[in-house]
């Protein structure tokens, strides 16, 4: 199988830290891939959050893959904390409370990281000095838009927005205060495609076709700001404030409640640093029940898509799951390949659902190797 290695890995974007957090629902995930006991699952590492998030549902094993080593350098550091440092110590060594002592936190974290992740931190002190929760590409874009927000909006409008505690006059404000056309100017400005494409790196954006990147994404955030409890919704909270209120409003990972059991279950994690793409043509690449594909084919030319797919459905077991979302194009599994069987109501719900600014689309499949090995036979 071809791999993007010359388009997309090997875009500056991709050799940096791109993401410090994971932009994706992990209600949405846990809902979509049901993970149980019995799972292995394959996951994209981006900021790590989710497959450490996942070792909540208690899997067997999770692989958390990713193309960009620095991804899951990041990764293995928070893991780190799990091994290291105290449930305060390790807000403080991420970036969550203020600290000047992050450097000699990291003095703990050194014996649990691999050679090349321990080389790379000890190369980049400021990420760690400064809160390696802020220092994602991503995440400096979005805080920008944040830090505009707060001046064309004023600080007023967005505490006010932050401090709903009830659906009906969240509704309202939004409708008569904050969709104004100063609102929609602002955002289809900042998510155009030149702004992300300076931010993102144009090669996230080669595959897409005729759509206007702002207004496309913006009827996703007006509904998440709109429809979706903005007191429990961290991810909005990320953005306007650079901070997370706490409690049950930060991602699962960093919640108190989580964090022993994550601690005792940090080992069932093993990270790969690898296209996928190269990953599957390994044989031992192993089997797998579950697979979280953030929105990797938004990438992926429609060829390799269906490449892909098929490597997905031979390291299937069987009733896995598939899950994946899109950002401005909308790729279907073809139905041609039998062995995916698409869960549309359910993904539909959970697209409505997802807290995340962003995704326009989201897609479920349950994979059944057998019915693609019956298809095989039917075609002789
Ligand atoms: C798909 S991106 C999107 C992240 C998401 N928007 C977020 O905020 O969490 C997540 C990760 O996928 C990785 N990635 C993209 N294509 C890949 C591929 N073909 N194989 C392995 N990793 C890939 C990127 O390096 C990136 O770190």
């Amino acid at each position: 199988m071809k791999t993007n290695r010359s388009k997309v890995a090997s875009a500056k974007f991709f050799t940096k830290l791109g993401y410090s957090t994971c932009w994706e629902d992990p209600e949405v995930l846990k809902l979509a891939l049901d993970v149980n006991d019995n799972d292995r699952v394959l996951s994209i590492t981006s900021g790590g959050d989710l497959s450490i998030g996942l070792l909540l549902e208690n899997p067997l094993h999770i692989v958390s893959i990713d193309l960009n080593a620095v991804q899951n350098f990041l990764l293995e550091l928070k893991l780190a904390c799990f091994k290291g440092l105290e449930y305060p110590e390790m807000l403080s060594f991420l970036g969550i409370h203020p600290s000047n002592k992050r450097l000699r936190l990291f003095e703990k974290l050194k014996p649990h990281l691999s050679c090349s992740a321990l080389t790379y931190w000890s190369q980049h002190p400021g990420l760690i000095k400064n809160g390696v929760l802020f220092q994602g590409k991503q995440d400096h874009y979005f805080f920008r838009f944040g830090e505009l927000l707060r001046v064309f909006s004023g600080r007023k409008k967005i505490e006010a927005l932050l401090t709903h505690k009830d659906l009906f006059t969240q509704k309202c404000f939004f409708d008569n205060l904050w969709n104004s056309r100063r609102w929609r100017w602002i955002f289809d400005f900042f998510f155009s495609k030149m702004i992300m494409s300076r931010y993102m790196d144009p090669a996230h954006f080669r595959l897409v076709k005729d759509v206007r990147y702002g207004p496309l994404i913006r009827k996703q955030v007006d509904h998440v700001l709109r429809d979706l409890p903005i007191w429990e919704n961290y991810f909005i909270h990320w953005v306007l404030t650079k901070s997370y209120p706490g409690g049950a409003c930060m991602p699962p990972y960093l919640q108190e409640n989580n964090f022993e059991t994550i601690r005792s279950r940090v080992d069932r994690i093993t990270i790969v640093s690898e296209e996928i793409e190269t990953f599957f043509t390994r044989k031992n690449s192993g089997t797998f029940s579950k697979f979280n594909f953030s929105n990797i084919f938004d990438w992926i030319d429609d060829h390799n898509f269906t490449l892909l797919l098929q490597s997905i459905a031979k390291s299937a077991c069987q009733n896995a799951r598939l899950c994946y979302y899109n950002l401005l194009r909308h790729l279907v599994v073809p139905d041609t390949l039998t062995a995916f069987k698409r869960k549309h109501t359910l993904a539909m719900k959970l697209l409505r659902q997802n807290r995340a600014m962003g995704y326009t689309k989201f897609e479920l499949y349950e994979v059944n190797p057998v019915s693609l090995n019956r298809r095989r036979l039917e075609d002789k």
